[in-house]
Order: C-alpha cells, then structure tokens, then sequence
C-alpha cells in the first residue's frame, strides 16, 4: 500500500507506551563541519491537512512532495480507516474517498492529535463524525475546544462522552466565528466545514500560518470559494454542487529547513538548503544572523555558513509571523553554545521545556522558571544517552548530539520519525558522522 523514496523507513509510534521490541537509536559523533546541499522535504504540517480536506470529495486527489515521515503514515491509517483508499508511491499520495464512515479509528487517532482535522470534513461531506479525544500530549494540554465551538456555530451538535466526540449536522450553516485565540488546527477544521457548508462563513482572530495558505489553495482547486487565508479573517463561501478532484504540490517544510539550518549554524561550514520559501523562514533567518551566523538567499535557496562560533539571542514564540514555537527545542540546543547568556520564552505550550532535561545530562547550564529559559553559554557539552520525548525536542537533542564532544546515542527516535524524513541520511550527506543503528532483534516496519 505504501512505498517511501528510499533504505529510510520512519520508526511508528505505539499506542499505550513503547512496548519491549528493542528500538532503533541514533548514535551521532559531534564537532564535524557541515558541508554541501540538503534537500529539503514537503510541509508535514500542511501535508497533514490536504490529507483531511481529500475527504470532502468523493473524486480522487493526488498530492506531490509528501514527506515519508511516521505522521503521513498515521494519518494514512485515519483515511483508510475511515473507508479512503491510499497509496503512497514515492513522495506521491494517492487519496481516493468514494465511500466514508463517519467513524475515526481509534488508536491511528489516539497516536497523533492532527486526526481532528477529519472532524470538519467528515460532517461537512456526511453530517455526522464520530473520534477519540485526542490524547495527551507531552508539550502541555492542547485542548480542542475552539474546534468544536467553531463546529457548533457552524450548526453541529456535538456530544462529547465516554472519551469519544460525536458529531452531527444535517447541514452545516455559515456563520460568523471569532477565535478566541488563532489555532491553527481549528482555523483549518473550520475552513474544511465550511466549504461545503450553506452560505458564508467569516473566521476572525484566524491563525496566520503559511499551511494555513496551503489548505484555502487545496480547497480552491477542488472548486471551493476560500479567500483572506494568511490575515486574521477568512472568508468562505460554501458551494451547492459537489467539491471536485485535485493534483497539489505541497510547500517546503520550512520547520525541516530551520531545523537543518541551526545545525549548520552550530556546526559551522557551508550548507545550503532547498527548496524553501523565504519568506516562511524570515524570522528564524535573523535570528540566525543575530547569532552571528553566516545567512544568504538565493531563490529558493538558503546557505547557512560561519565558524560555529554563536552570539546569544532572546527568542520568544508567538504564532505566525512571529517566532516558531516548532523551531523553540532546537534553538535553545544551539544557544547552548554560545557567547553568553540566552533568554528564551515560550507563549504557545504550557510545558515545552522537557528536552531541558536531556540537554543538562549532556552538561549544559539552562534554568526554566515557568514558561523561560535560561541558558547559559558556551557549555562545553558531552555525549551522552539521551531521550526524545516529543519530535522536536528530538530535534534538538539531535543538534545537541552535533555539538557535543564524544558520543551521543538518541532514544525514542519514533518521535523524530512522526515529522523528519531521514534526518540522520540527510545530515550524514553533509559530512555528520550519525548513524541511525536499528538492532537485529527489532523489527521495523
Ligand atoms: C499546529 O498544532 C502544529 N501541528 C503544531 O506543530 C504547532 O506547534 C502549532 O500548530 C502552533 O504553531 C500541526 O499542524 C499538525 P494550535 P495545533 O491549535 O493546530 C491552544 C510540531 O511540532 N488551543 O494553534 O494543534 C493549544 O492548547 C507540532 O510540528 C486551545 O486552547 O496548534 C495551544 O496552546 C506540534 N484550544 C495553542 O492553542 C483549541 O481548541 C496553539 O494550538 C486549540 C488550541
């Protein structure tokens, strides 16, 4: 049914814990140069949700440049169980969702909170949707309440009981939603219901992401009437007739080439990185060159050079265009190295600090005093055994383990696998001496 581009095959998460299987770590030998090009893979955060909104026709959908990462696959999981038909070939993603149920299946659910976005879809297309609650999550509580006030205004009632939302709407009706704050997964819900519902819809204080872009795009090609997605007020006419097939190409994933970019910056040489939209990365590129870091655009090209040698910044994540609370793990990896003392505050999640922990054992300074860190550089980190315990705090122990002195050996790689595809293969191009080390007794899928 699937079959990524290459050796790379993402580590899955499982339900209720790891299980006793041996799993797969990455050791990495620090203190090398980075030299040469990476490429850089489709948005997973966008991908995601294309996914979803391929549910609000019966028509086939093709989507290109898709990540082979663990969190396609999940959601690939979600789709066929819900009754779509997928397959992936190479970076190609064929969806085709003639017949639907309305109910999710629950552990694909379980294992990854993006399975709500099947929620606005499934009631606009059928009138009813069935899920999980979506679990728990290791950054802090990420409640889906915006989602189902924003349902509910649109004409959904919606039960919540025995740990399942239950959904239903003979028709959805536009309305006039005003979010509380700007999520981005219930903008998105919200923009998917809305399209097949009656009249028009206006979401304001709307998220501003550049996915959010991708998903009113999707929608447009299917024959949808989405506009003002990237403000903070969208705009949607839902049509009458049924929404149409689509062929998208999806965006870069610019969270994959900031993440690659701060390891450039910390290991020093010259990389570049493509393909990516610049303005996506504005932010995370100066603050890069605040840190003394050698930055240039070319087109869709972004080379990252220097010495390795690192200023301290102050970084502060807000929703977009401000600082990416994605990028947050990784750089407070990179400001372990250098000159002075870093502040860095989180505004999005509750407890996005846990790769702190993990970094300390690898000797750096930081202290976390509610939703700032303080990291005090340059540390002369160390290898050591580390743990990942969400993606991007995976990411971080990663650029951590390139700057570290000695060995380091990353456990939990499924996290890294949900939103990377082959992180170590494209790292270990450039000159890293990372090795993803799989034990015979494991058996990856
Ligand atoms: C998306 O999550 C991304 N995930 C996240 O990326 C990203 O961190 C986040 O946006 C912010 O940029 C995907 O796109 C799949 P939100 P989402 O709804 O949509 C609160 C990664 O590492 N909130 O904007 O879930 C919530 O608790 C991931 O790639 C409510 O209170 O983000 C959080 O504090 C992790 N009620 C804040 O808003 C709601 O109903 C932002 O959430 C919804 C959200």
């Amino acid at each position: 049914m699937t079959a990524g581009p290459g050796a790379f095959s993402p580590v899955r998460v499982q339900c209720g814990g790891h299980g006793t299987a041996a799993m797969p770590t990455l050791s990495i030998e620090g203190r090398r140069q980075l030299r040469g090009h990476i490429r850089v893979s489709g948005a997973k955060n966008a991908v995601l949700k294309l996914m979803a909104a391929s549910l609000l026709t019966r028509e086939p959908c093709v989507i290109r440049n898709v990540p082979y990462i663990g969190d396609v696959l999940n959601m690939i999981e979600v789709l066929e169980g819900l009754g779509a038909r997928c397959q992936l070939d190479g970076d190609v993603l064929y969806i085709e969702a003639r017949d639907l149920h309305p109910e999710a299946p629950r552990d694909a659910v379980r294992r990854m909170r993006a399975s709500i976005q099947v929620m606005g879809p499934l009631l606009g297309r059928l009138g009813e949707v069935k899920i999980a609650q979506p679990g728990g999550c290791a950054i802090g509580a990420r409640p889906v309440d915006l989602h189902l006030a924003g349902l509910r205004a649109l004409g959904a009632v919606i039960d919540e009981r025995h740990g399942y939302i239950h959904g239903r709407a003979a028709k959805l009706q536009g309305a006039e939603i005003h979010l509380d704050l700007p999520s981005v997964g219930a903008t998105e819900n919200l923009m998917m219901a809305a399209a097949v519902a009656d009249g028009e819809t206006v979401i304001r204080n709307a998220a501003r992401e550049p996915e959010i872009i991708e998903v009113q795009n999707f929608i447009n090609c299917m024959g949808g009437r989405v506009r003002g997605a990237g403000t903070d007020t969208i705009r949607i006419r839902g049509v009458a007739g049924p929404l149409g097939g689509v062929d998208y190409t999806v965006i870069p994933d610019r969270i994959e080439a900031g993440t690659l970019a701060v390891c450039a910056a910390v290991c020093g040489g010259d990389v570049t990185l493509s393909p990516v939209i610049i303005e996506h990365m504005e932010i995370v590129a100066a603050k890069l060159v605040e840190a003394g870091a050698g930055v240039e655009v070319n087109g869709e090209t972004l080379r990252v050079f220097g010495d390795g040698v690192l200023k301290p910044l102050h970084i502060r994540s807000q929703p977009y265009p401000g600082f990416p609370t994605d990028m947050q793990p990784q750089v407070v990896a990179m400001l372990t190295r250098a000159l002075g003392t870093s502040i860095v505050t989180e505004t999005i999640y509750s407890s996005r600090f846990k790769h702190v922990d993990e970094l300390r054992r690898m000797g750096a300074d930081i202290t976390v005093d509610g939703r700032v860190a303080v990291v005090r550089g340059p540390c002369r980190l160390s290898g050591a055994r580390v743990e990942a315990s969400d993606l991007r705090a995976a990411a971080a122990l990663v650029v951590a383990g390139l700057a570290a002195e000695g060995e380091t050996v990353i456990e939990g790689l499924e996290h890294l696998d949900r939103g990377y595809e082959d992180l170590a293969g494209k790292l270990a191009a450039v000159g890293a001496k990372i090795v993803r080390r799989v034990p015979t007794e494991a058996a990856v899928p």
